[in-house]
């Protein structure tokens, strides 16, 4: 799937608003917009429709939420990474992070350790026992607990070890085992395009790549030009991801790097429509998809509705905290809804507090709030 790098001035909207800044990409206009419609991508043999991904989240992605990206467009979702050790042990916790919906196809589950052999086995039973599209290997938390048994981004200190990580899970299953991989550990070992050769020459069917070290925060900018490179150099799917806020920020990452697909994390939390705003921009319309403030909080309610097929309500309240700055984030007064949100201690009080400003919201109607038009997301 080239289009990105080939197809520019054939998607006049895009072009129309300012995609002339194409970081030094060699464009040629021959292709016709019709082809903008019908690409798709595959990874080994799965068709992959949508383009536009839902990255994994630890905290955040779990089925309910997974479930209405999936609604509004994700290509793949994905799981939480999951500890291959936990499987093995056979640690409830951990085998609730594995279960999905039949709707929520494709998904991937990602997985982490340290260890070949006892990835390959948890491998093996996941895809045995939760049949999901693609397995995810990965090699970018940074998380202390993670890299502390030289886990996660840890691997990339190690090539060796991520060479025998995935060719030991590749030759365990029958599906696509895909890897997620940062820069490198620190700037003074960036290693990206070494790892990206090394695991496509294992068999990978497809490499994320997260252009930050393990030690930077998410102060320092994400490298796009990263992705640009490892691109280049490999002939398996390359997913650009980092640092989109905006569906307009996904089409500069396609057209930056010419990437195959892009991932889409913090963005989409509480805000879903993402995917199919990108979608539509990818189609060579204008974005329509923009919610209304009560739409937004209609969208809040179903999550918690969702939630609560999964989790006593008191968990839901729990985990519905870290989802409200953005889903009221438009409205005028959002800091003070928020506080009352995360303040309430029941989920009926919740529930009844977001039906209120549900009510506030269809009273402003202010056309000029709706997300879409918000071109600033905040950090998380
Ligand atoms: C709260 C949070 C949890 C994350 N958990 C995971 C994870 O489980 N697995 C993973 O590969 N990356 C994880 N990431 C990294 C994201 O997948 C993504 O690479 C990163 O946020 C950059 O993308 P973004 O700028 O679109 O958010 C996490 C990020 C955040 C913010």
């Amino acid at each position: 799937m080239q289009i990105f790098r080939e197809n520019v001035n054939a998607f006049p909207a895009l072009y129309l608003r300012g995609f002339r800044n194409l970081g030094g990409i060699q464009v040629n206009i021959s292709a016709s917009p019709e082809s903008w419609l019908y690409f798709n991508m595959k990874i080994g043999n799965l068709d992959v429709s949508n383009p536009v991904l839902l990255a994994p989240m630890s905290g955040y992605t779990d089925s309910a939420f997974r479930q209405l990206c999936k609604e509004f467009g994700a290509g793949i979702v994905y799981t939480e990474f999951v500890s291959s050790e936990g499987i093995i042990r056979g640690s409830q916790k951990t085998h609730n992070y594995l279960r999905f919906e039949r709707q929520e196809h494709p998904i991937g589950i990602q997985l982490f350790g340290y260890n070949p052999v006892s990835m390959a086995e948890a491998a093996r039973y996941v895809e045995e026992h939760f049949k999901p599209d693609i397995i995810d290997l990965n090699f970018g938390c940074s998380v202390r607990k993670v890299v502390l048994k030289n886990a996660g981004a840890a691997v990339l200190k190690d090539l060796d070890l991520l060479e025998q990580i995935t060719v030991s899970v590749v030759q365990a299953v029958q599906i696509p085992v895909t890897a997620k991989i940062r820069a490198g550990w620190n700037r003074q070992s960036i290693v990206a395009l070494e790892a990206a050769r090394i695991l496509e020459n294992t068999g990978i069917q497809a490499l994320t790549i997260h252009p930050r070290t393990a030690a930077d925060d998410y102060c320092h900018p994400a490298k796009w030009e990263l992705i640009a490179k490892i691109k280049q150099s490999l002939a398996i799917p390359v997913i650009g991801n980092g640092d989109i806020e905006t569906a307009a920020d996904a089409i500069r990452m396609f057209q930056m790097t010419g990437c195959d697909a892009v991932m889409i994390g913090r963005a989409a939390i509480g805000n879903p429509w993402i995917f199919r705003q990108t979608q539509e921009l990818l189609t060579g319309s204008e974005i329509v998809t923009t919610p209304s403030l009560p739409e937004q909080i209609a969208m809040c309610l179903r999550h918690i509705r969702l939630e609560q097929q999964y989790y006593p309500d008191e968990k839901v309240n729990q985990i519905m905290r870290k989802f409200y700055r953005a889903y009221v984030r438009d409205f005028p007064n959002a800091s003070e809804i928020r506080h009352r949100l995360v303040r309430s201690n029941t989920l009926a009080d919740t529930i009844a507090i977001l039906k209120s400003i549900y009510r506030f919201g269809e009273q402003i109607n202010d056309t000029e709030c709706h997300r879409g038009h918000t071109e600033a997301h905040g950090k998380y």
